[in-house]
């Protein structure tokens, strides 16, 4: 069935952008249950095309094999009416926790440095706008995939407050964790996202700087609502 798409009606888009651990995920899915719009977490997109070349045993600089990876990914958000990650589908199959491993992080993060997976992901970002509205997560949503958004947030936490949260959120779940050597990695994942050629983690033009770092997510996400609703 084809989709008739009103031209004229503007979806509005909030992009919520930052590095890992900053408390954007939690805060984009509860902004998007509060004002009744669609989610994109494009982390996990990268995520998945990150496990889908661990699974193949594909090496990260294999640019071509992994864009094809990107392209042809299949893959379903199950939406359910709360605010809880939503169900992922690869290839038919649920995909648990092993897209949130650290490994898979890493993987995504270089698979991610590649402009050509960049590129077959891109569309399928965009796709996501819908009405009545779309929170968008990730690093690039306001500076490349929603560059006309209506209001961009920058969400950052200094490293060593990510790592405390990270490291508390392992523990929870019963994971084994170590708080120096997910310093580290934050700090390596930060430099590799930071410094990459295309799309690299930044502040989009007009975007709001929010730290985190001291605040608490429902402090967060009132100021953002509130920023949306000033402008409306
Ligand atoms: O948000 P996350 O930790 O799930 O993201 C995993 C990796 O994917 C991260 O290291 C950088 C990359 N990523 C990206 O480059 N662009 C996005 N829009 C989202 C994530």
């Amino acid at each position: 069935m084809n989709k008739r798409v009103d031209e004229s009606v503007v979806v509005p888009v909030i992009t919520i952008d930052g590095p890992g651990g900053s408390g954007k995920g939690t805060v984009s899915r509860r902004i998007a249950h509060q004002l009744g719009w669609h989610f994109l977490d494009s982390g996990a997109l990268y995520r998945l095309v990150a496990l889908a070349t661990l699974k193949r045993q594909i090496d990260p600089s294999e640019e071509s094999k992994i864009s094809l990876i990107a392209s042809q990914l299949e893959v379903e958000f199950k939406v359910d009416s709360g605010i809880g990650e939503p169900q992922i589908l690869l290839e038919g199959t649920l995909v648990g926790d092993e897209i949130r491993s650290e490994q898979c992080g890493d993987s995504a993060s270089k698979v991610a440095a590649l402009p050509a997976v960049r590129e077959a992901l891109l569309q399928r970002q965009r796709d996501f706008r819908c009405s009545p509205g779309l929170v968008a997560d990730g690093r690039d949503m306001g500076s490349v995939v929603f560059r006309h958004a209506e209001l961009k947030i920058f969400l950052d936490a200094s490293a060593e407050e990510r790592a405390q949260r990270r490291y508390k959120q392992l523990k929870e779940k019963g994971m084994s964790a170590n708080l120096a050597a997910l310093l580290e990695e934050i700090q390596v994942r930060d430099a590799r996202d930071r410094n990459r050629s295309v799309a690299p983690l930044a502040p989009a033009d007009g975007a709001i700087l929010v730290d985190s770092t001291t605040q608490g997510i429902d402090e967060v996400v009132a100021g953002i609502l509130e920023k949306w609703f000033k402008l409306i």
